[in-house]
């Protein structure tokens, strides 16, 4: 089995919970990309993609909410998040397994999921569900991770890796 992890972060509260995914799903066969510098073409031996990336504005970041984290003291501001290495990924010629995640802020509690959106797309890109998206609790939106996330994150990964045919 060979996993991909693309994650986005900004503060790294979504890195933190993509490592803890990682590391549930068994970090021999599991690699961490940042999506600013994932590659556009999946390798052909990837058996499982998990994608992650905070909430912004009810969904995936954009250009323009990333600069406003940025005025918000975010160091970390990638040129591409997860919504442009969505966009640049080609339909899919196989059914791989795919698996969403996203960071939130708890109270208030928003509509909208990053992780919904990005499933939505990439089952239109020929993706096939292995798990219903997830999101995470961060308590502001520099973070840090609620209390008992990075635990459900890591059982997350394994149960993705387990459930696989
Ligand atoms: C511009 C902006 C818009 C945001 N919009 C939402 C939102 O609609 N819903 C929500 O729950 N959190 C929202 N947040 C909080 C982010 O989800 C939070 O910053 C993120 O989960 C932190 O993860 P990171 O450290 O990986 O960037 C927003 C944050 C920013 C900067």
């Amino acid at each position: 089995m060979h996993a991909l992890v693309v994650f986005e972060s900004l503060w790294g509260n979504t890195e933190q919970l993509a490592r803890e995914v990682a590391a549930g799903i068994g970090v021999d066969s599991c690699e961490i990309v940042d999506a600013a510098s994932a590659p556009t073409h999946l390798a052909p031996d990837v058996d499982l993609l998990v994608v992650g990336g905070p909430t912004h504005a009810f969904s995936m970041s954009t250009a323009s909410t990333r600069e406003s984290a940025r005025t918000q003291g975010a160091e970390h501001v990638p040129a591409r998040g997860i919504r442009e290495w969505i966009e640049a990924q080609p339909h899919v010629g196989r059914p791989v397994p795919v698996a969403t995640f996203d960071t939130r802020v708890t109270v208030p509690r928003l509509p909208g999921s990053a992780a919904k959106k990005a499933m939505k797309r990439l089952v239109a890109l020929g993706f096939q569900p292995a798990a219903k998206p997830v999101s995470f609790g961060v308590h502001a939106y520099s973070g840090p991770i609620t209390d008992g996330e990075e635990e459900r994150a890591r059982r997350w990964g394994a149960q993705l890796a387990g459930a696989r045919p």
